[in-house]
C-alpha cells in the first residue's frame, strides 16, 4: 500500500465515530490516592524485574489530576469519542466489597467533562488491572471472579448507566490471558496450562456475562468486546509452517471470539490444546453462557504474525519470525508495518459471520520521536494512519459495517512490561514535567477530522 490518494475523514461517511482512546492503568496515576485499592499492575511493578527500566504506574501520566485538560486535547484534536477504561480497584478496593465513593465519583467527572465537550464516552469495564485482592484469590483462574466481575460491572451500570450507552465489556482476553496466565510477561506473572486455561475459561464466561448485565441494566446500551486480531501467515508454503500458522491463527484470532458469538472454542483436531480446553470446559458445563449477542465486535490491529513450525515451543509448537528477520518495514515495538494485512483482518473478522458491527477499538504505531525545539516530527506514524485508514475505508467501501475507528493512543504513557519507552501517543508526555506536547501526528489528525 504505497503512496495512497488522499482521503479524508468525510470519505467515511457523517456517521462515522472518530475517537481516541486511555486506559486506567496507563494513564492514571494517583494508584494509592483517594482510597483505591492496590491492582496487580501496581504489585508486579512493585515487585518484579519484569518491566523495563523499573518503571512504575505511580504518576503515569497523572490523567487523574488533569483529565480536564486531556480531555480539551481530545477535543481540540478534533475526535468526537473518548474511550477509556475505569480501573475496578478504584471502585471497589478490594474487588467487591465496599465502594469506594471518591473512586465512584471520578469517573462521574470524567463523564460530565466528556458530555460538557460533546464527546461521546465509551467505557471499557476491564483493561487489565485487576485488584490486587482478587489476584490473592487466584484472580482469572478462580471461578468466583464471575461473581467478582458481575458485581463490579453491576456498580458501573448503576453508577453510569444514565450517562454512558457504549460498553466494551473486556479489554484484549488473549493477551491478558496469555501474557499474564501463560508466560508470565505481564501481571500477575502466572505461568503454565494450569492457570491458561482456566482464565481462558473464565475471561469468556465474564466476558458474556458482562454483555447480560450491561443489556438488563442499561436502556439503549450498545454493548461490545475488544479483541487483539492480527493475520496470521505463514513463513513458506511447508506443509507444517502452514499447519503452524493454523494453531497461532486459533490462539490469537478464534479463542474468544468464537464462544462469544454462539459457536463454542474453535474445535480442530490437530491442536491437541483445543481437546485439554474441552475437556475442561466439560467439567464446568457452562457453554451456552460463553454467548452473548454483541452490538458490535472491537477489532485491534497492529500488525501480521508470520510464523515458522517450532517444536520447542510447548502447546502452539510455532515461533514467530520477527519483522526484522524478514527485512520488512517494523516500529519501534519491532512490530511490521503492513496495511494490507489489517484490511485482510477486518475482511476476515467480517467474512466469519455472525458479527453485526466493526470498530477499530484500537490501532497505531510506537516510532522513536524526537523532541527539537518543542516539536516532534513524527512522519512515520502520520504515514502509519495514513495507510491504516486506507485499509479501513477500502473494507467499508466493500461492504464491512466497520462503524468507528479509535486511534491507540492520546498519549504516550504505560506501555505495560515495556515501561514508558515506547511512545504511541499522538501527544509526547515529558515524564519529569508532566508537560504535553502535541506532536505532528496530533496536528495530522485535527486537519485531518476538520
Ligand atoms: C493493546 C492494549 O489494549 C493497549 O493497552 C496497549 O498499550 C496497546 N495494545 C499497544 O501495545
Amino acid at each position: 500500500m504505497s503512496s495512497p490518494q488522499i482521503i479524508t475523514a468525510k470519505d467515511f461517511g457523517k456517521n462515522f465515530n472518530w475517537g481516541v482512546v486511555i486506559a486506567a492503568a496507563q494513564n492514571e496515576g494517583a494508584v494509592n490516592i483517594d482510597g483505591k485499592g492496590p491492582t496487580i499492575w501496581d504489585s508486579f511493578s512493585a515487585s518484579s524485574n519484569k518491566i523495563k527500566g523499573g518503571a512504575k504506574l505511580t504518576i503515569a501520566c497523572d490523567f487523574y489530576h488533569r483529565y480536564k485538560d486531556d480531555l480539551l486535547l481530545v477535543k481540540a484534536l478534533g475526535f468526537s469519542v473518548f474511550r477509556f477504561s475505569i480501573s475496578w480497584a478504584r471502585l471497589l478496593p478490594d474487588g467487591i466489597g465496599k465502594i469506594n465513593k471518591e473512586g465512584l465519583f471520578f469517573y462521574h467527572k470524567v463523564i460530565d467533562e466528556c458530555i460538557k465537550l460533546g464527546l461521546t464516552p465509551y467505557v471499557t469495564l476491564y483493561h487489565w488491572d485487576l485488584p490486587q485482592e482478587l489476584e490473592n484469590k487466584g484472580g482469572w483462574t478462580n471461578y468466583f471472579i464471575n461473581k467478582w466481575f458481575s458485581r463490579f460491572v453491576t456498580v458501573c451500570a448503576d453508577a453510569y448507566g444514565d450517562k454512558v450507552k457504549h460498553w466494551i465489556i473486556l479489554n484484549e482476553p488473549f493477551a491478558f490471558t496469555t501474557l499474564g496466565y501463560m508466560l508470565g510477561k505481564h501481571a500477575p506473572g502466572k505461568r503454565g496450562l494450569s492457570n491458561f486455561l482456566p482464565a481462558i475459561h473464565h475471561a469468556a464466561l465474564a466476558q458474556a456475562e458482562g454483555g447480560r448485565i450491561i443489556r438488563r441494566l442499561v436502556p439503549q446500551a450498545h454493548i461490545g468486546t475488544a479483541f487483539s486480531c492480527s493475520q496470521i501467515i505463514p513463513f513458506s508454503d511447508k506443509k507444517e509452517d502452514v499447519a503452524a500458522a493454523n494453531r497461532m491463527d486459533i490462539l490469537m484470532n478464534r479463542l474468544f471470539i468464537e464462544p462469544a458469538l454462539g459457536k463454542g472454542y474453535p474445535v480442530d483436531d490437530s491442536f491437541k490444546f483445543l481437546d485439554k480446553l474441552q475437556m475442561h470446559n466439560k467439567t464446568w458445563k457452562y457453554t451456552e453462557r460463553l454467548h452473548f449477542d454483541f452490538d458490535f465486535i472491537g477489532l485491534q490491529y497492529y500488525f501480521p504474525v508470520v510464523v515458522r513450525h517450532n517444536s520447542y515451543i510447548p502447546i502452539i509448537q510455532a515461533s514467530e519470525v520477527k519483522a526484522a528477520t524478514r527485512k520488512v518495514p517494523f516500529t519501534a515495538m519491532g512490530w511490521e508495518v503492513n496495511a494490507e494485512s489489517f484490511y485482510r483482518t477486518i475482511k476476515k473478522l467480517w467474512l466469519h459471520g455472525g458479527v453485526k458491527e466493526i470498530i477499530i477499538t484500537e490501532n497505531g504505531s510506537a516510532f522513536k520521536d524526537e523532541l527539537k525545539n518543542g516539536v516532534i516530527d513524527d512522519a512515520e506514524r502520520i504515514d502509519y494512519f495514513k495507510q491504516h485508514l486506507h485499509a479501513v475505508l477500502r473494507a467499508k467501501k466493500e461492504g464491512v459495517n466497520v462503524k468507528g475507528y479509535f486511534a491507540w493512543t492520546l498519549m504516550d504513557n504505560f506501555e505495560w512490561s515495556e515501561g514508558y519507552h515506547p511512545k504511541f501517543g499522538l501527544v509526547h508526555v515529558d515524564q519529569k514535567t508532566q508537560l504535553r506536547t502535541i506532536k505532528n501526528s496530533g496536528y495530522w489528525w485535527r486537519d485531518f477530522l476538520g
